[in-house]
């Protein structure tokens, strides 16, 4: 069942307004996603102000995942659809959040905040797996998201060192939230993305 839409996806500052063929984002998935959405309006105070000064944490570069690789996937990969970006986004931000909580301490200011919002992000999670049916998460993917899956799924010592990238908390969860309006656009409106961007903005 595929349907024409209107993704709305913010890139490098343009409002891209692109008709492009997806599979509808089942309306069951609003509802969990806004609960990340309004725990992430928060993300400036406990992945910024609450670390030092140019904090980074050490991801794997497939991690660092943006607007931009989601327009360069969708020009350069065929057979992608929406709904493997949609797999692809749960599987690089579960481990995102997972690398995030692994450095706070537990007494650490943030830590609360990161742990519920992960707790959020696994139920909206359960409900992705639960709105298709089981076959859709056994079909192949594309061989270069299936490359990319491979690789965020190796043993980290079976890394090599250039696969490793430093990147700020704050910059990590922009990331996530851009890329959520963008992939379950249908959950979201542009005044949401212009929302955000005025407010994370603010110094
Ligand atoms: C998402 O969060 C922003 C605050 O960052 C809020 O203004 C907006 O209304 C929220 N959107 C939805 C659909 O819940
Ligand atoms: C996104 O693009 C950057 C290069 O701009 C790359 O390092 C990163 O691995 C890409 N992310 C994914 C998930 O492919």
């Amino acid at each position: 069942m595929v349907q024409l839409s209107t993704a709305v996806c913010l890139l490098g500052g343009l409002f891209l307004i692109a008709p492009v063929l997806m599979a509808p984002t089942h309306s069951s998935m609003c509802t969990p996603l806004r609960t990340i959405n309004d725990s992430l309006s928060h993300r400036r105070r406990y992945m910024k102000h609450n670390f030092p000064i140019e904090y980074t944490i050490k991801v794997h570069n497939r991690e660092i995942f943006r607007l931009s690789n989601i327009s360069r996937m969708k020009l350069r990969t065929e057979g992608l659809n929406d709904l493997v970006l949609q797999r692809l986004w749960f599987q690089v931000y579960q481990g995102v959040l997972k690398k995030i909580l692994w450095v706070l301490p537990t007494r650490h200011p943030s830590r609360p905040y990161t742990a519920e919002l992960e707790r959020r992000f696994k139920d909206a999670q359960a409900v992705f797996m639960q709105s298709h049916p089981a076959e859709v998460f056994q079909e192949d993917l594309p061989e270069k998201i299936q490359d990319i899956w491979d690789s965020l799924t190796e043993k980290p010592e079976n890394m090599p060192e250039s696969s490793w990238r430093f990147a700020t908390p704050k910059s990590l969860l922009d990331n996530l939230c851009r890329t959520m309006y963008c992939l379950f656009s249908e959950c979201f409106s542009n005044a949401d993305v212009q929302e955000d961007y005025s407010h994370q903005q603010q110094r």
